[in-house]
């Protein structure tokens, strides 16, 4: 807590002159406003935004706080939606992967091709992320982190229990979940929400079929692929996972599954690492109350990335707010102060990585070998890849074969023919 303000004093301090470049000499300057809608709520994510907002406060700005609770952002997008139709859309909102270039389509966002070419953002910004940030050629988002969807959260105390270390494979996982279910405890801290099932499961994708199975299924659509072999091995590991499950995981929140493994009350959970930020603003220390550890697969990497997108809506202040929220986003001291606390590695390139703690280190390395050998792979279930429809398609199955007791091959067989027919 301390930490962050201290750090959150510094920034403010260190970006301060930003407000400084921007204002003009003489006109009376409409006070940056803006109302940014996000759903950034859990203990770690309230940090890290506190850190955006006041930095944004620090160089003049009036933030508005639109937080929608509820992890991975389907109720935030709900929101979204309606105060759009009702001709109502918040100025600032934070968005991801596909999400950004549906409402780009739709006309309702605003390109940010001026803040783009005096902050530098093409030589600041990564391909893998230019192409979720620009439509049609243009900005139309700015991107503040990458997240690692892929890893596991273990509390090292429980797997002791068992004599086990965090499993590097599928076969291990298993093997130390049955030692830990025959010993009493609950092996994996899970959510029961389509989008936390989807996580598991594009996971277990990568890790049981490899990175190229994982392009030609969940982002290539292959038919193929989708009705193989593979596919049903994967649906055999989720059943097994969902043995692995509390009876009281339904409709759980994802912080909550996390606290569980803090708690002890659990051994592992799945997760992005956005789970990190819940054990770090509990001054957990990783590596020793809790340990971080890619889940098995062949140097896969799933991307996921946060952005702030800047919707059509009148008035002098809300432009000027939106100016000051893209010069800030990828400001390097706040891409530092923000990932240091959000559990992510920044967006921006060259960001030092003095500082980091090794599970962040771990992430940038893991990143920039995935590139190297073609293993980097966009997240279904936090819509860097798919549109609403084709992903509602794939989070229906497999949530409803996560609880019931649905067959692999009939999982298989519903899950190509719902996708195939929303694409
Ligand atoms: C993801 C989002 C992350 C994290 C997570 C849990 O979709 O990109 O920043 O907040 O949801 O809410």
């Amino acid at each position: 807590m301390v930490q962050s303000l201290l750090r959150g004093a510094k920034l403010v301090l260190a970006l301060a002159p930003l407000c400084a470049s921007l204002a003009s000499p003489t006109t009376a300057r409409a006070q940056p406003t803006s109302e940014v809608l996000h759903y950034w709520t859990s203990g770690g994510e309230a940090e890290a935004v506190k850190v955006l907002k006041e930095a944004f406060e620090a160089n003049g700005g009036r933030w508005i706080d639109a937080p929608v609770a509820g992890g991975g952002g389907d109720a935030q997008a709900a929101v979204l939606r309606a105060r759009v139709l009702s001709g109502d859309p918040p100025s600032t909102v934070q968005i991801k992967g596909q999400n950004i270039h549906e409402w780009a389509a739709a006309g309702t966002l605003k390109t940010l091709d001026d803040e783009a070419e005096a902050g530098n953002w093409d030589a600041l910004i990564p391909e893998v992320l230019k192409r979720v940030v620009k439509y049609e050629g243009s900005y139309v988002a700015v991107p503040i982190n990458i997240h690692r969807v892929d890893w596991i959260w273990s509390n090292p105390e429980v797997l002791a229990r068992v004599n086990a270390e965090p499993p590097r494979t599928w076969e291990e996982f298993n093997a130390t979940a049955e030692k830990l279910k025959a010993a009493g405890f609950i092996p994996l801290a899970h959510g029961g929400q389509p989008w936390q099932d989807a996580t598991l499961f594009e996971v277990v994708v990568l890790g049981i079929g490899g990175a190229d199975f994982y392009k030609d299924a969940l982002e290539e659509l292959n038919e193929d692929a989708l009705r193989s072999d593979t596919m049903v091995k994967v649906f055999d590991q989720m059943r097994k996972l969902s043995t692995y499950v509390d009876p009281g995981f339904p409709g759980r929140e994802w912080n909550l599954a996390t606290a569980m493994v803090m708690r002890g009350e659990a051994a592992m959970q799945i997760m992005g690492d956005w789970a990190k930020a819940e054990f770090l603003a509990a001054g957990e220390v990783p590596g020793e109350d809790f340990i971080c550890t890619p889940t098995p697969s062949n140097n896969g990497f799933i991307l996921n990335s946060d952005s702030f997108a800047m919707f059509r809506v009148p008035g002098e202040d809300v432009a000027e707010g939106q100016k000051l929220m893209a010069s800030l986003v990828l400001d390097e001291e706040l891409q530092r102060a923000f990932n240091l606390l959000k559990g992510s590695i920044p967006a921006r390139k060259g960001v030092s990585s003095e500082g980091f703690d090794p599970c962040a280190l771990q992430s940038m390395e893991a990143l920039a070998s995935a590139e190297e050998s073609d293993a980097l792979v966009n997240s279904l279930a936090h819509e860097i890849v798919q549109d609403g429809a084709v992903r509602g398609a794939f989070l229906d199955v497999i949530t409803e074969h996560f609880n019931t007791d649905m067959s692999s091959q009939e999982a298989v067989n519903l899950l190509a023919e719902t996708v195939m027919l929303a694409r």
